[in-house]
């Protein structure tokens, strides 16, 4: 506990400031009702509930290094059904950030330990775009990639067969793909929304096209 009551002194002032601000909070908090699930980059500068505005109780959040949705992660895939299916939460945002060092370690072929196995699945999305990389300098490559990756991601969450269940049964859930820029605080959407009535394929095809036009 040494050298961590800052922080508890910290929570207690905010918790007692919120309370007074607002006595009814807490109450409420015993239920949550999410309409959003977040999937983020673990990264320290990317606090979604605070950077989309929303308060506790708002957003259902997964972050892991460089928001990766693999199709045998069960933490991530436990946490998307239960989103889904038991909070009905009716937007996925999967964001990813220009800046990511999960992304520039895929991209540099990095070799930082374990973590390299996790950033593989980065690694075969730019040898899957190889193509659209050359003659692009470094930092191009890079925001380049952090977007392919969000791509990737999202239409990985579209593809499971929770989200393909939802949707099978009419359900209105809208996968989307954004990013984040550190450096001015901002969100951008990269044009591409997964829905029920959609064909994700051709939907995923044209944002990629943007993305490296
Ligand atoms: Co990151």
């Amino acid at each position: 506990m040494k050298g961590l009551q800052n922080l508890l002194k910290n929570n207690r002032k905010w918790a007692s400031e919120i309370s007074k601000e607002d006595p009814g909070f807490f109450p409420r908090l015993s239920k949550q009702r999410p309409e959003y699930l977040w999937i983020g980059c673990s990264d320290s500068r990317i606090p979604a509930n605070q950077l989309a505005g929303l308060l506790p109780g708002e957003m259902f959040v997964h972050r892991n290094v460089a928001n990766v949705v693999v199709h045998s992660d069960l933490n991530c895939l436990s946490v998307l059904q239960y989103a889904v299916e038991v909070l009905q939460v009716k937007h996925i945002i999967v964001c990813g950030h220009y800046g990511c060092m999960g992304v520039r370690v895929a991209l540099d072929g990095g070799k930082l330990g374990l973590i390299d196995n996790w950033l593989r699945h980065i690694q075969d999305v730019h040898h899957h775009h190889i193509s659209s990389f050359t003659g692009l300098k470094k930092a191009q490559q890079w925001d380049m990639l952090c977007e392919l990756n969000v791509l990737e991601q999202a239409i990985n969450v579209a593809r499971t067969t929770i989200v393909q269940d939802a949707w099978k049964k009419k359900r209105e859930l809208i996968v989307h793909a954004w990013i984040y820029d550190i450096k001015d605080g901002l969100l951008k959407d990269l044009g591409v929304s997964f829905n029920k009535d959609d064909d994700i394929d051709k939907s995923y095809r044209k944002a990629v096209e943007l993305v490296v036009a």
